[in-house]
Order: structure tokens, then sequence, then C-alpha cells
């Protein structure tokens, strides 16, 4: 293809290191701890419903905010766990994953040459829907070897072409968890400059030791400027189905509806009132794969601790992250591209997800959302990085 033929809108949208890990991953047969996916299935009642609901001949097309059962259910969610109710008509629209929410929230609101502050470093997609709003992206660093939010950089990252805010909490690919002073000082900000603040919240139950997940909607003020998102996926196990939801006013969402329906039109109707019994009916099981999550967590660490090398332990997400210079090695890009030859196992450098780079260098992600036979097979084959390469 001719280059030229190429959008400038998308330029960073190239061939991304997920794609070379996960061919490296099926080229020498390694376990694949760099995606993060679970490698196990959401509640049993969940899977039966949807297959139900095929059989049953909920084949077409859902109405195009969700079917009312799920929002209701979203609503009803919202309200039990965090005391935030939403208008199940008004308030909420489902999308094709956390992933659309995103995309339809940026293209509603943001607009060529606007500025949008994330969180550095930034999951993938954020760069790119940004990128096709024509926006500009403003990084704010959660930095190692902490990983913290500097409240003297985010105040100074706002100019007067600041649009939005966008927030990831708890956070990939560090775990970091925003804390509530963290957040009321993102409030104070958000307010002081009048931008709107969209929060993405797809590991909001994946949250571990005394780690909260607090929605910044729940602070004074925020939740008329405030889009949450979250999704089926990481909740539920179930990141191939591609159910997400954002809630918001009544004028916000109807914004982002406008851009979701010319993206998908509307998201997979099966899976729609499986979602809303999960959401129903399923706190217990998502609380028991929490504490199974932070079980492997801890199985990990102790692996990484078993060679030497020290893991910043998440407080949520599914990611862990470790400084590989104690490995001998000073750049992450270079470690996950031996990895899979050395020991057999996949992981991701932190530096794809920076803009500035050289912050990310010697860190690398590893997903723990896997099986405990799994991991112990990986922690068995990080054996091999004790001896020189
Ligand atoms: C921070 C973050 N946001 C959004 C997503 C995408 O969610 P979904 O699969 O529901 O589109 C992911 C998936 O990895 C993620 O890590």
């Amino acid at each position: 293809m001719p280059s030229a033929w190429k959008a400038d809108r998308i330029r960073s949208a190239t061939t991304t290191i997920f794609a070379e890990m996960s061919a490296l991953a099926l080229a020498t047969q390694s376990i694949n701890l760099g995606q993060g996916f679970p490698d196990t299935d959401g509640p049993a009642f969940m899977l039966e419903e949807a297959c139900a609901a095929i059989a049953g001949g909920m084949n077409q097309y859902p109405p195009g905010r969700g079917i009312l059962p799920l929002r209701q259910a979203i609503a009803a969610h919202s309200r039990r766990t965090y005391g935030l109710g939403y208008d199940p008509e008004s308030e909420i629209l489902v999308t094709t994953g956390a992933t659309e929410a995103l995309a339809a929230s940026i293209l509603a609101f943001v607009d060529p040459g606007d500025e949008v502050i994330a969180l550095e470093p930034f999951y993938d997609s954020y760069a790119a829907s940004i990128e096709l709003a024509g926006g500009q992206r403003v990084g704010v660093g959660l930095f190692g070897p902490d990983f913290r939010l500097d409240h003297a950089e985010l105040a100074a990252a706002f100019t007067p072409r600041t649009k939005a805010l966008l927030i990831n909490s708890p956070h990939n690919p560090t775990g970091v968890v925003l804390d509530r002073s963290d957040l009321a000082a993102i409030a104070e900000l958000a307010v002081q400059h009048d931008v709107l603040v969209i929060c993405d919240e797809v590991y909001e139950h994946l949250t571990f030791d005394d780690a909260e997940h607090l929605p910044l909607a729940t602070l004074p003020g925020m939740r008329e400027r405030t889009v949450r998102i979250s999704s089926a996926g990481k909740t539920f196990s179930a990141t191939g189905w591609k159910i997400g939801w954002a809630l918001a006013t009544p004028e916000l969402i109807n914004e982002i509806t406008a851009v979701k329906q010319f993206l998908s039109y509307v998201s997979g109707a099966p899976f729609q009132p499986a979602v809303a019994r999960a959401l129903n009916e399923g706190d217990e099981w998502v609380e028991k794969a929490r504490l199974d999550l932070q079980d492997r967590r801890d199985q990990l660490a102790a692996g990484f601790r078993s060679i030497g090398l020290e893991p910043i332990l998440p407080r949520g997400s599914y990611f862990m992250t470790t400084d590989v210079r104690p490995l001998g090695y000073t750049d992450g890009v270079e470690f996950c591209r031996q990895l899979p030859t050395r020991c057999g196992i996949v992981a991701i450098p932190h530096q794809v997800f920076y803009d500035r780079t050289e912050a990310g260098r010697p860190y690398v992600r590893w997903a723990f959302c896997k099986q405990e036979q799994v991991l112990a097979e990986a922690i068995r084959r990080l054996d091999a990085l004790r001896k020189p390469a």
C-alpha cells in the first residue's frame, strides 16, 4: 500500500507490541502473560443465560441504548455498590465494550486541537481515540518506582485548551488505585477549569488488600461532569463479549449515544440479558473471583521474589510490574523480546504505554489473571532467569 494512502489522524496505530508478543508467544509456545484476559469463564448461570437467549431467538438488533433490563441492572449495581443512582431510561448507554464507550465519549466531546489530560502510562486505546478526534493527549505521570499521582504535575497540565480529563482507576498497567486525596485533587481541578472527566472503571471490582475503588462521581459536584465507564469483560471474565456501558447525565449520554449509533449502532443482543443477570445475581461470584485473583497475585509475586526480583505489588487490576534492572537489563523491550526464548514466557514492556518512554524503560507488565497451575508453570520457567543470558 502506498504510504500516502494512510490517514494522518491515526499516526500511532501501527502494528503494536501486543501483536508482536502474541506472535512470539505462539511461535515459541510460551505462556502468554502479556495480554490481559482471564483463562477461566465467568459464572455458569451467566453463560447459560446467553445460550438461552440465542436459542430463544434474541438474535436481532436490540434497542440502541441496550435492553432495559440490562440498563436497570447497571443502575441497581451502581446504587447498591456506591450509592450512586442513575436513571436507566436516560442516564445509561450500553456499548460494545468499554472501548467503544471511551471512543464515543472522546469523539463526542473532543474537537481538533483540544487537549485531553490522561494518566501516563496510558491504556493504548486512549491514544488512538484522542488521535481519531484530532485531540492532543497530555500525560500526567504515574511514574515508577511508586507510581503515585503527582498533584502538582496534574495542576500544571491544565491549559485553556484542556477539554477533558481521562482517569483510569484501578489503573492499567501500574495497578495503582487512586485514593481519596487523589480524587479530591482531580475533582477540585476539574471544577476549577470546568472540564469533563471520563472515568475508566473497568477494574472496579478487582482491588486487593485494603484498597477500595471509589468512583470520582461520588465526590461533591462531580456527578454532573463525569462519564463513568465500565464493562462486563473484567468483572465477569467475559472479555470476548464486549458488553460495556457509560453512565452520566441525560445530556452527556445523549451526545455519547449520537456517536455510538454510528460506530456500532447497537451491541451484542444475546449477551445483554446474561450480563443483566450477572449484575443482579453475581455479587458473591465477583467477590470470590476477586479473592482468587488476589491469591494469584501473591503467587506470582512470590515467584518473582524466589528469583531475587521484588515485584511492585498492584492494589488493583490484574497486572503486576517488575523492574528488570536487577536481572541485568536496562530496557524492558529488550528483556521482553528475549524472554520467550530464554524461558518460554511473554510479558509486555511498560514503555509502549508512555509518551515519555524513558520513564517506563526498566519496567515490565505481567498479567496474573491465569489459572494457578499456569502461573505455577510460569514461575518454574522464570527460574531460567537466574542463569546469565
Ligand atoms: C484500562 C482499560 N480500559 C478499557 C479496556 C477495554 O475494555 P473492553 O474490553 O470492555 O472494551 C481495557 C482492557 O484491557 C483496559 O485495560
